[in-house]
């Protein structure tokens, strides 16, 4: 059974966006686990062998050649890792601050980069593939199913999608962060030079994304690595 979560107002769509701009330039201390979300030597060691299994799960969509749309790429740590794996990519973002660092991460390599808000953004055509890491838990539940739905729209028929987000895990976040309660799905975030933002973050569980991607006509499977990732991969019927 799913809980019922305290509603939020869209007007924290704004607030999160802003968090994500300024917190730009130390983004990848959270994926490399530096600083504030440095959490010892052995969770390194098993964040570092957990993320190596999604990859390994990603690759199972063999993606090469394929024209692959990224929702929320962020400073394009996926993009990179969608390009090693033979991809060609569009990755999204309304962050300029995160779009200029993913150009810069790919270098040379070719991709198309569009500044949008994804609660607003329509596709302009149909892909191969839709990959979003990340970004889903910072949807609230009233655009879940918008969410969903642009996602299945996007990816044509046959296509593939792949989701991947965090388990709850207090090791996954900073020191100084708490977890949304059960029934919350909001929590406040922090930058390393104290301003804090208040932001969506709602955990759901596999049955419940499962459920939800069935009614948008995803397929799919929802995994967990032991600690610290969610992951959805399926097909678009
Ligand atoms: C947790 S980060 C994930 C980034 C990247 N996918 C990764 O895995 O590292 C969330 C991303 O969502 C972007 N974002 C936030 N609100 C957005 C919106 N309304 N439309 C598009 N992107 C948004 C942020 O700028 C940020 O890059």
């Amino acid at each position: 059974m799913t809980l019922q979560h305290e509603p939020v107002d869209d007007s924290i769509l704004d607030e999160q966006l802003e968090y994500y701009r300024a917190r730009a330039p130390q983004y990848d201390d959270w994926f490399q686990r530096r600083g504030r979300f440095d959490r010892g030597d052995e969770a390194t060691a098993v964040w570092q062998h957990e993320i190596d299994l999604v990859r390994s799960w990603l690759a199972t969509l063999e993606l090469a050649g394929r024209d692959v749309l990224e929702l929320a790429a962020g400073t394009g740590i996926w993009t990179a890792e969608l390009l090693a794996q033979g991809a060609s990519v569009t990755a999204i973002d309304a962050a300029p601050e995160m779009l200029d660092r993913l150009r810069r991460r790919v270098g040379a390599r070719p991709i198309t980069t569009i500044e949008a808000d994804l609660f607003a953004w329509r596709p302009p055509r149909q892909f191969d593939a839709v990959v979003s890491c990340f970004f889903m838990s910072h949807v609230p539940d009233q655009r879940f199913d918008g969410f969903l739905d642009l996602l299945s729209s996007t990816v044509r028929s046959g296509g593939r999608v792949f989701l991947l987000d965090s388990s709850r895990n207090e090791l996954s976040t900073a020191i100084d962060h708490t977890l949304p309660s059960d029934r919350d799905q909001t929590m406040r975030r922090r930058l390393d030079d104290g301003r804090s933002f208040r932001i969506v973050k709602r955990f759901r569980s596999d049955e419940e994304l499962a459920a939800a991607c069935a009614r948008h006509g995803l397929v799919v499977d929802v995994r967990r690595s032991p600690n610290f990732f969610q992951v959805v991969t399926g097909t678009r019927a």
